[in-house]
């Protein structure tokens, strides 16, 4: 069977093709179901037996170069195409560059690694403990039983199954004195939660860090050193503290620190009402019930401990004068401190 006559007039249609639509259309009309070709090979039934494999391979080989010419054909059009929007499209490569921002340290991640160096310098092990945490542990076994009046202090937030949100992190004090033998020397850093209204100096979510040590001997003295210590590495300055005797059920006896105000140096200004001072923290020496409940010898150890907010000494080393700046996320407020 002679096919060139198909094959003449479908290589001219293809080549003659301007786009991908009229490519199609020639397919259609020659290798679609209906197409000229399609039709050849179904009148092969009306040939003699003995003629049909000659007209049958004939046939095919047809299709093949046909389908081979419209694929060609198809990527030619294509790289012409390409190559059309490439050129239409230029670059303005004198266009200034997009700038892709730099991320930087929250302030008060800052201010924790800070922190912690300072402390683990000085022979401290960072431990942490649960945010959801037990009666127990959040305040009986710091010396607040149930109706304890220091309890309404803590505007605590219980979860439904009797469990709470730890309201500071002294739990991880109990928690390690349970699990380890003196000497004991731990900071526990760590967010807290109390159901606190949002204002300038509040956030139902803050950091504190807490810091616990218990050994034969340790005094007083030892915990004054520390603190005053730790104090004037932080801020970075020569600064006067200062013990007023407080309460808290968990160390007897118990202080609050002032330091001298880190704006003015202790002469009075906005930031510290004027005082010269700022409290920083709560201390004391470790109560004996506390140590007791945990499992140690309150005859044979003592120890102090001291807890602070790390938000609030981030703001004031910062001089950031609104802690919900800290829990807002305006990158550009948080990038000012990177
Ligand atoms: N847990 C206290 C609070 O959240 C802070 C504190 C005060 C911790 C005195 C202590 C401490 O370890 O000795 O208000």
């Amino acid at each position: 069977m002679d096919t060139s006559d198909i094959r003449e007039r479908a290589l001219g249609a293809i080549g003659a093709a301007a786009d991908a639509a009229a490519l199609d259309q020639v397919r259609v009309e020659f290798l679609g179901k209906k197409g000229e070709l399609t039709a050849l090979l179904k009148s092969l039934g009306s040939l003699a037996p003995d003629e049909r494999p000659a007209a049958g391979a004939a046939i095919n080989a047809t299709k093949e170069a046909l389908s081979g010419a419209i694929d060609d054909k198809k990527r030619a059009i294509e790289n012409e195409q390409l190559a059309d929007e490439l050129s239409a499209d230029t670059v303005d490569i004198t266009l200034p560059g997009r700038p892709r921002g730099v991320g930087s340290l929250h302030p008060v991640t800052q201010t924790l690694r800070r922190i912690e160096e300072i402390l683990t310098v000085a022979g401290y092990e960072v431990v942490a403990g649960p945010e959801i945490e037990d009666d127990y542990h959040n305040f009986e076994a710091l010396n607040i039983p149930a109706h304890h009046p220091a309890r309404a202090m803590h505007d605590t937030l219980y979860l439904d199954n009797g469990l709470l949100l730890r309201t500071h992190t002294s739990p991880v004090q109990v928690r390690t004195m349970e699990n380890r033998e003196p000497p004991i020397r731990i900071i526990c850093p760590g967010r807290v939660y109390r159901k606190d209204d949002v204002d300038a100096t509040h956030s139902p979510m803050f950091h504190q860090v807490e810091g616990l040590v218990i050994d034969e001997g340790v005094s007083f003295a030892d915990l004054k050193g520390t603190v005053v210590d730790f104090v004037r590495r932080f801020f970075e300055k020569d600064l006067g503290v200062r013990f007023r005797p407080s309460y808290f059920p968990f160390t007897e006896p118990s202080a609050e620190v002032d330091a001298q105000c880190v704006h003015c140096s202790g002469k009075g200004c906005r930031v510290c009402s004027g005082t010269g001072w700022l409290e920083v923290m709560g201390c004391g020496m470790v109560h004996p019930n506390v140590l007791a409940m945990s499992g140690i010898d309150p005859e044979r150890y003592t120890g102090f401990a001291w807890g602070f907010g790390a938000d609030r000494l981030a703001t004031l080393y910062f001089g950031i004068d609104d802690m919900r700046n800290l829990f807002e996320n305006e990158l550009r407020f948080l990038g000012q401190f990177a």
